[in-house]
């Protein structure tokens, strides 16, 4: 008990038909740090806490927990030795109101079942800890998916654990979120519990970290010092090489009449009056706090939800998208934001989903393309570089970064004329970053008209030509040349409501 560790690993080895996805993984957790878990797409991370919150079990090596060896086999017996994960994937029931989620499992049965009274009053106290603010009577399903990311997190916190893994919990976390679950985090952490934190912005990791664990194809590359460790050094311990700028150089934007034109377009509740053009060759980014509207207007343009006002034009011409199959045929593609609930089969294996939005034209076109399409569905993997170990895994075997090429691939494979691409970097390493900024710049310096939606400032700063930013729905600023800057973004970003009147 006098060892400053709660939770040690050793030797521990997972692997999945043959292939190791941790491999030999030396690793101790002191009480009251916070650690994080930085390494490529695949790299084993959630494999790992999966095993240690006993959602999956090691084939080799010991967990040993408060100096004792355990072997979880379930999630509830982690649960009871005081270690919660939040997964990477939301994992709540969508029926039930959030405060329903946030105590499931744990009501107190002494005097059967909690009264609601006694059920909102913990909801406040907790949310008044932390305050993102959630309606605690909203139906989860009906909340956005970032909303449903911090009801997990509320869970955990409910949960009281001594061990609390958040696995890329800010992944779809505005800033300003972001900063309340932190300083959520450091209060933990004072009151000595132990936060492993997993996530690919290196930048927060060098913030909130103690200490920081590298991982690189299974295995432990080293522990280290936070303090010790630069965005440099990590980077080139997860990927084994230093990267140098991951941003292409800024192709001009394509001259010309516009492709994409949006005036006025109103949708109750969501948005309000928003014009914007988009030409060929260009990559329009849309910044602005989560919530502020982005993805929705996305979402009309493409045909997935009505619009109560305004029109969208495509080459000046007016069109309606009735559906997104019906934008599909007019020449838009969009990769949306969620990989779980749009865009994947997770079932199905990785060809199928990468040339499943594809599949109506080829049939047309007659049984002769198949192979073409096979053909196209390889290159589209060598070129997002997604890593599969083996062909014809199911997309659901494949880790979380993995998950979103395979869905950015699906859309680049329609050859789309305009490309609306919602947080396309969302859980993806760096390298793999890298990959797909050269790849969105290469289609526009081909033609293709881009709009990047994106909530790092850095991606939008380093890809777009132009920018719209959004705010409580409406269109705040629009900013090109010397005033496209962090801080002119920042400031149409969170300006007050009064500009609206
Ligand atoms: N259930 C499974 N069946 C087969 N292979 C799996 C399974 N779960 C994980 N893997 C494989 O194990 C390896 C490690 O995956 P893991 O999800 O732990 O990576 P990760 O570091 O969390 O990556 P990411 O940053 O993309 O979330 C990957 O090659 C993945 O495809
Ligand atoms: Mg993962």
């Amino acid at each position: 008990m006098d060892t400053p560790h709660i939770i040690r690993l050793t030797g521990v080895t997972k692997r999945f038909g043959g292939q190791a996805a941790v491999s030999d993984v030396d690793l101790a957790f002191r009480r009251g740090e916070i650690h994080a878990l930085v390494g490529e797409n695949g790299a084993g991370k959630s494999t790992l806490c999966s095993i240690i919150a006993g959602a999956q079990s090691a084939d080799e090596g010991e967990l040993v927990v408060d100096g004792r060896t355990v072997s979880f086999d379930t999630p509830a017996a982690a649960l009871a030795a005081g270690i919660s994960l939040i997964a990477q994937e939301v994992a709540l029931v969508p029926a039930l109101t959030v405060r329903e989620n946030v105590f499931l499992g744990r009501e107190p049965n002494v005097a059967g079942v909690l009264t609601t009274k006694e059920l909102e009053r913990r909801y406040a106290q907790l949310d008044a800890r932390i305050g993102f603010g959630i309606p605690s009577r909203a139906r989860v399903g009906s909340l956005p998916f970032s909303s449903q990311q911090k009801v997990e997190i509320l869970r955990a916190l409910a949960r009281e654990s001594r061990v609390i893994i958040l696995d890329e919990p800010t992944a779809a976390l505005g800033p300003g979120d972001a900063a309340l679950l932190f300083d959520a985090l450091e209060e933990l952490r004072a009151d000595g519990a132990t936060i492993v934190f997993i996530s690919h912005h290196l930048d927060e990791v060098l913030a909130i970290s103690d200490r920081v664990t590298i991982l690189r194809d299974g295995r432990v590359v080293r522990t280290a010092d936070t303090a010790d460790e630069t965005h440099a050094s990590l980077i080139a311990g997860m990927l084994g090489r230093p990267l140098t700028s991951v941003f292409p150089p800024k192709a001009p934007a394509g001259a010309g009449e516009p492709i994409l034109s949006v005036r006025g377009l109103t949708r109750r509740g969501a948005f309000e009056d928003v014009s914007f053009d988009l030409h060929p060759g260009e990559i329009l980014g849309v910044a602005g706090l989560v919530g502020a509207g982005r993805s929705e207007v996305a979402r009309a343009i493409f045909g997935a939800d009505p619009v109560d006002r305004g029109e969208i034009l495509l080459r000046g011409r007016r069109i309606r998208a009735r559906s997104p199959r019906h934008a599909k045929t007019l020449g838009l593609a969009m990769v949306p934001e969620s990989r779980r609930n749009q865009g994947l089969v997770l079932a199905l294996p990785v060809d199928d989903n990468l040339t499943m939005a594809t599949m109506d034209r080829d049939q047309v076109a007659g049984i002769v393309r198949t192979r073409k399409v096979a053909k196209a569905a390889t290159d589209m993997v060598r070129r997002l570089d997604i890593r599969l170990k083996k062909p014809g895994v199911a997309v659901e075997r494949l880790s979380g970064g993995n998950q979103q090429k395979v869905l950015f691939g699906k859309w680049l494979m329609t050859d789309p004329k305009v490309l609306i691409v919602d947080e396309p970097t969302r859980g993806v390493d760096v390298g793999a970053k890298k990959s797909i900024y050269e790849l969105i710049a290469d289609l526009a310096s081909n033609g293709v008209a881009v709009l990047l939606i994106s909530s790092e400032l850095e991606e939008i700063l380093g890809l777009a030509h132009r920018v719209v930013v959004m705010n409580r729905g409406r269109v705040s600023a629009q900013l090109e040349g010397d005033d496209l800057t962090e801080r002119s973004i920042m400031s149409a970003a969170f300006a007050s409501e009064q500009q609206h009147g």
